[in-house]
């Protein structure tokens, strides 16, 4: 298999478990183990006692079932646990797609989200998200886009970077496109219930299309991505048979220790999305006045969901180089767009950790001498 590198992930492995201030984190602040097992009586003893066996391959059912709970008419038959989102979206792409097979996938994208389908030898088509219209989706790009080699959409709602997430109405367009040409929607949901409004929030795809496929996570939504623990939901049975005959030579089943913490974490997920949206909402108040008071050297959308929103930077400063002399002087880090594949002006914030304050006072440290850096 050729794949080409994540950028992404490559930039973040340099700075992640060095730089003192992550101001691009896109997983909320972590819990602790004791803090989980601190939410019901008994947890411990139980947790303690938890057999080190393999687990089930689709994930086990009393797993499945909590996973249910996120969706309206999705059982536990029509889900599958896998080890994170990413290995879901490796085995997705790989049983699915073929050679010249067309992908039209959001643009910019976590960059698995088409880099998986690119080395099966897939066409991908970029469908680009609109800066001007606060990254709003031209559905009129992927009605002509859209044909009879098409064999996938992909979007990802609240989006990594943007955080933007599409209307009920354009939402429900765009099943309407796909359901014309009876092509699948693959919905990376890995951020959903994260919106800060929860109006805002849009049904999830395997609920809302019959050909939809819902990727979720426990590592954004529930803070938990030590766990490693990921799933799709879809009512296509042989999807679900494919991906389980694949994971036979990925990872066989998931940890042991992190379904039981999984679990925990389902019963309790009220308390647990609370608590994340409380730092986001209050972190957010703080970068929308930063911003606000910056127009002159930034332009920003205000994010309507998740955990990260992706400013551009004004004036003659390629962005690149300002994160790599931001970490390295002020120990601050931020993840450029380059990564994304998206030009050398926007960069990527992340707002659902508690010292997010303290790393963008250091980021405006930096940024007080940004007139220099301009004519520099
Ligand atoms: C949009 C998106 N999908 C998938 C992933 C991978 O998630 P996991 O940790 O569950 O593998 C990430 C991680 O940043 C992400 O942002």
């Amino acid at each position: 298999m050729n794949i080409n590198e994540f950028k992404l992930e490559r930039f973040f492995s340099k700075y992640e478990f060095s730089a003192p201030y992550l101001l691009c984190s896109s997983d909320p602040e972590s819990f602790l183990i004791k803090e989980l097992l601190s939410f019901e009586e008994g947890a411990l003893d139980r947790y303690l006692n938890q057999r080190l066996g393999y687990t089930e391959t689709m994930g086990s059912l009393a797993l499945r079932e909590q996973i249910t709970s996120l969706y309206k008419t999705i059982k536990p038959e029509d889900v599958f646990v896998h080890t994170g989102a990413e290995e879901g979206i490796f085995i997705l792409m790989n049983i699915l797609f073929s050679p010249g097979d067309h992908i039209i996938v959001q643009f910019p994208a976590y960059q698995s989200l088409y880099e998986v389908a690119n080395s099966v030898g897939c066409k991908i088509i970029r469908w680009v998200i609109n800066k001007d219209k606060d990254w709003d989706l031209d559905t009129e790009f992927l009605r002509k886009s859209i044909n009879k080699n098409t064999k996938a959409i992909i979007i990802n709602s609240p989006h990594n970077p943007t955080s933007y997430v599409p209307s009920q109405s354009k939402f429900a367009e765009i099943i309407e496109i796909a359901r014309k040409n009876n092509t699948l929607i693959i919905a990376d949901e890995v951020y959903r219930f994260l919106e800060h409004n929860e109006t805002d929030r849009i049904p999830a795809v395997c609920d809302a299309y019959e050909y939809g496929v819902s990727i979720g996570s426990m590592s954004k939504s529930f803070a938990l991505p030590g766990l490693r623990t990921g799933w799709t939901g879809t009512k296509n049975k042989t999807i679900l048979e494919k991906m389980a005959a694949f994971k036979d030579y990925t990872t066989i089943c998931t940890n042991a220790p992190g379904e039981f913490l999984a679990i925990l974490a389902f019963k309790n997920k009220e308390k647990i999305f609370r608590r994340n949206l409380e730092i986001i909402k209050k972190n957010l108040l703080l970068l929308d006045d930063f911003f606000s008071e910056k127009k002159d050297l930034f332009r920003w959308i205000k994010p309507k969901g998740g955990t990260t929103a992706f400013p551009e930077i004004l004036g003659n400063v390629d962005i690149e180089g300002f994160s790599i002399d931001l970490v390295n002087k002020k120990g601050v880090f931020v993840l450029p767009s380059t990564v994304y594949d998206f030009g050398n002006k926007h960069f990527r914030v992340g707002y659902g950790r508690k010292n997010m304050p303290e790393c963008l006072e250091k980021f405006n440290d930096y940024v007080k001498n940004i007139n220099l850096k301009v004519s520099a």
